[in-house]
């Protein structure tokens, strides 16, 4: 497996991740490649998983603030389905502090690392607690009326150092 930033070539490994994964996008080709897009002009960064040359996971990241503040927001995060559980998601994550820790060395790595997810998504919020993501509130009524998310967060340097 390896591990790399996305990208031109990778927009239809992505895409199948995208629709397949996420229930807003509903399976369609077209509303997941617009979404990537607009998510790629907001400065999103796409660092993903290849095996064979098939793009199998991705996580879409982005820094808060200022540089210097190293803190980062996982936005999207998944696995290709036939790949899960396997140790992909992991894998995945554990690369991606090391890339961020290269990509904030003036700063002395990555500080935090935070996401919010669907508190129904209990798949995710075990995965999350496995790779030793903390609770640290909820949010009501968030993207959509009565859908409640959890704020999640960790602090790599104390997990993985
Ligand atoms: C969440 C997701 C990214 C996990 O990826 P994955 O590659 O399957 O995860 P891993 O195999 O690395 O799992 C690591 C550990 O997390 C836990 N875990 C992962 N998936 C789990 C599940 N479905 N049920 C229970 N525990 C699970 C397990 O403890 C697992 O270790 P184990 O298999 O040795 O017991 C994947 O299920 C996915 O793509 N889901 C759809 C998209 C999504 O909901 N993303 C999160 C919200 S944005």
């Amino acid at each position: 497996m390896k591990f790399r930033e996305a990208n031109k070539k990778d927009l239809n490994g992505i895409i199948q991740i995208l629709i397949e994964s996420y229930i807003s996008l509903e399976g369609s080709k077209e509303l997941a490649k617009k979404e990537y897009k607009t998510e790629l002009n907001y400065g999103h960064h796409f660092f993903i998983a290849v095996e064979k040359k098939e793009v199998i996971g991705l996580i879409a990241w982005f820094y808060h603030g200022l540089k210097k503040h190293c803190l980062i927001e996982i936005d999207r995060f998944a696995v290709k389905s036939e790949y899960r559980r396997k140790g992909v998601g992991r894998k995945l994550f554990q690369k991606l502090i090391e890339n961020l820790n290269k990509y904030f060395s003036k700063y002395g790595g990555v500080r935090k690392v935070f996401l919010v997810t669907r508190k129904k998504n209990k798949r995710a919020l075990i995965f999350y607690k496995k790779l030793g993501f903390k609770k640290v509130g909820e949010l009501k009524n968030h993207f959509y009326k009565k859908v409640d998310y959890a704020i999640l967060e960790i602090y790599p340097k104390l997990i993985f150092e």
